[in-house]
């Protein structure tokens, strides 16, 4: 093939500001100076997939507003093939982030050109999609557009990867198509309709019977679960100081993404890509903070 990943999805300008506590309603408080960052789930996994020296493309949409040079200039630097990156008159997508004292994180995403997304710039990218190993959706994109990509890439033999990620309904044909749905445990007991308080690995065999061909429950700091045919696997996360996790699941997913496309079992895929997590939230931002392979902890 001729992409190890396509990644079809967001690209955003993450606007952050750190503070100490967040605001309630009707209130104000006080944060640091603000940091303008390239962002967005999407082209966050292609950058990610990159730097780690994976062969990517994107599918997307950035506006024409003042932060589209800086959103295309991650995205080249790390060597992302931009040919399917169009251009939509109006604003970008832009992530209204806040990071607080333990490196966590609350995003407030406004799509702009994101949401206009289609099945045509699907079929218009159609060449490049069915040359990847791997084809990797997040859900800050309109459910038609990725409906269409994952049409058109699995009977091209490209393996569907998807982030459940924010939460919203997504068709059982695509469902079925993922191998696997990436997904943390809040996510995962939306999607299950059930309480949050399952174990993990009770969770992966629930998705499973849900319709992904398997599933990968990310659990923060303690690692994430594997759920496949040959049943579930715990895999802990190499214990690391967090100043921001944000974006930190997007370059564990580009990560296994990467392996996938390389041959690793799933299991191996995701042993790597907690590594490739945890580098992330080591530093300030998310495309910012993605490591090189000589980067990773052990
Ligand atoms: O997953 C982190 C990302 O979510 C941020 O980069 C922000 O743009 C939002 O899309
Ligand atoms: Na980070």
């Amino acid at each position: 093939d001729q992409y190890d990943v396509v990644v079809v999805g967001s690209v955003n300008a993450d606007l952050v500001v750190g503070v100490d506590r967040r605001p309630g309603p009707g209130e104000t408080v006080l944060g640091s100076d603000l940091a303008t960052h390239p962002g967005g789930k999407g082209a966050n996994q292609a950058v990610a997939a990159a730097r780690l020296g994976g062969r990517v493309g994107i599918v997307g949409r950035i506006g024409d507003d003042g932060h589209g040079a800086l959103l295309r200039d991650a995205l080249a630097g790390a060597g992302v093939d931009l040919a399917h990156l169009a251009v939509t008159p109006g604003p970008s997508g832009v992530a209204l982030i806040t990071v607080g004292p333990d490196g966590d994180n609350s995003i407030i995403v406004s799509p702009g050109a994101n949401a206009r997304l289609t099945p045509d710039d699907a079929a218009a990218a159609r060449d490049m999609i069915t040359a990847a190993s791997v084809v990797t959706f997040q859900l800050e994109v309109p459910m038609p557009a990725i409906e269409a990509a994952a049409r058109a890439a699995a009977p091209a033999g490209a393996r569907v990867v998807l982030n459940l990620s924010p939460t919203a309904p997504v068709p059982d044909e695509v469902l079925a198509l993922c191998d696997p749905l990436v997904i943390n445990e809040h996510e995962a007991a939306w999607l299950l309709g059930g309480p949050g308080e399952t174990a993990p690995e009770e969770m992966g065999r629930a998705l499973l019977r849900s319709g992904p061909r398997s599933a990968v429950i990310t659990l923060g700091a303690d690692g994430v679960v594997v759920a496949d045919a040959d049943g579930t696997t715990h895999i802990p996360s190499p214990k690391v100081e967090a100043v921001d996790t944000t974006g930190a699941g997007d370059a564990f997913t580009a990560a296994l993404c990467l392996r996938l496309a390389r041959g690793d079992s799933l299991p191996d895929a995701a042993r790597y890509a907690t590594r490739v997590g945890a580098a992330a939230v080591r530093q300030p931002g998310a495309q910012t903070s993605y490591p090189t392979p000589e980067d990773l902890p052990t």
